[in-house]
């Protein structure tokens, strides 16, 4: 008897997790037979549940907040970019019975500026704010696109800079606080920092992004995020939320799954004009 490969995604809270919707969305499109639920999940049970799960038959696991970084300690095997990252979003399990833990976060960020709205990063100038797990997931594959520079603005000067030096010597990267970006410009500006989430925006001066540049929020919301309003306020070119990239780095954690990439722009068009109703 053959029974369907089976994936999940865990966190906590998880109830409103539009992760399983597209997964269902990319097996129908590529014609792939599997399951993905959702699994609510503390962090104080995460080892628990995911032993359990890969010993009842799970093929592979994506982790959101607050699991990530348990992710990243119980693995086998991890990707490059999810062992600078420090934290797992997704997990496969190898034909040797071996799990690997890679991070799509990143990536799904970079394809989503540069395929999906032909952002180029080589040679431009960019800006993180904010210096938690969110950024520092993001850094190994912006650094991939060859920028010109990175600086990383944080509250607390000191994470930025403890940040910015763990990646010395694989680009132009800085750490810094919201005062040293006075008179600075930039091309593209992300929000890393959860502020967003309780409508807060960093302090940040005036002229900050270049004409023409770009503003960018990980985070995602039904309702415009402070900071891609702000990005429109200061008529940035374009000033996007994080929706793309969420469905990017699902793309690409059904590949590693699958080893078929499904084609993501329907479905963001689908989230998206169902956020606008
Ligand atoms: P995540 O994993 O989402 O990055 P985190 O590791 O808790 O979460 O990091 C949150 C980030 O948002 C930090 O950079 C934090 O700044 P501090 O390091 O100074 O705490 C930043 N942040 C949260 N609220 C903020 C606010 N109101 N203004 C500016 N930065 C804020």
């Amino acid at each position: 008897m053959t029974s369907i490969d089976r994936y999940a995604v865990f966190g906590h809270p998880i109830k409103h997790s539009k992760s399983p919707r597209i997964h269902q969305i990319f097996a129908e499109q590529t014609g792939q037979i599997l399951e993905y639920s959702a699994q609510d999940v503390p962090a104080g049970h995460f080892s628990e549940a995911a032993a359990q799960f890969f010993a009842g038959g799970g093929k592979g696991l994506n982790c959101t907040v607050p699991l990530k970084e348990l992710a990243w300690a119980y693995v086998d095997v991890k990707t490059e970019r999810a062992r600078t990252a420090k934290a797992v979003n997704t997990l496969a399990l190898q034909a040797d019975g071996s799990l690997l833990g890679d991070n799509t976060d990143g990536i799904g960020l970079v394809t989503d500026l540069t395929v999906n709205h032909g952002i180029a990063l080589a040679g431009s100038r960019i800006l993180i704010l904010g210096a938690g797990g969110a950024s520092r997931g993001i850094i190994t594959p912006i650094l991939g696109q060859s920028p010109a520079t990175i600086a990383i603005a944080n509250r607390t000067i000191a994470k930025a800079i403890q940040l910015a030096a763990e990646f010395q010597g694989k680009g132009s990267i800085e750490g810094c606080g919201f005062d040293d970006l006075k008179s600075k410009q930039f091309d593209l500006i992300i929000n890393a920092t959860s502020s967003s989430l309780s409508g807060q925006l960093p302090p940040l001066p005036d002229g900050l992004l270049a004409k023409n540049g770009v503003c960018y929020d990980l985070a995602y919301s039904n309702e415009t995020t402070v900071f891609v309003s702000w990005g429109l306020e200061i008529q940035a070119q374009k000033s996007l939320d994080g929706l793309g990239m969420l469905v990017e780095q699902a793309a690409e954690a059904f590949f590693i799954w699958r080893g078929i990439r499904p084609k993501t722009r329907p479905v963001i068009e689908l989230l998206n004009s169902e956020r606008k109703m």
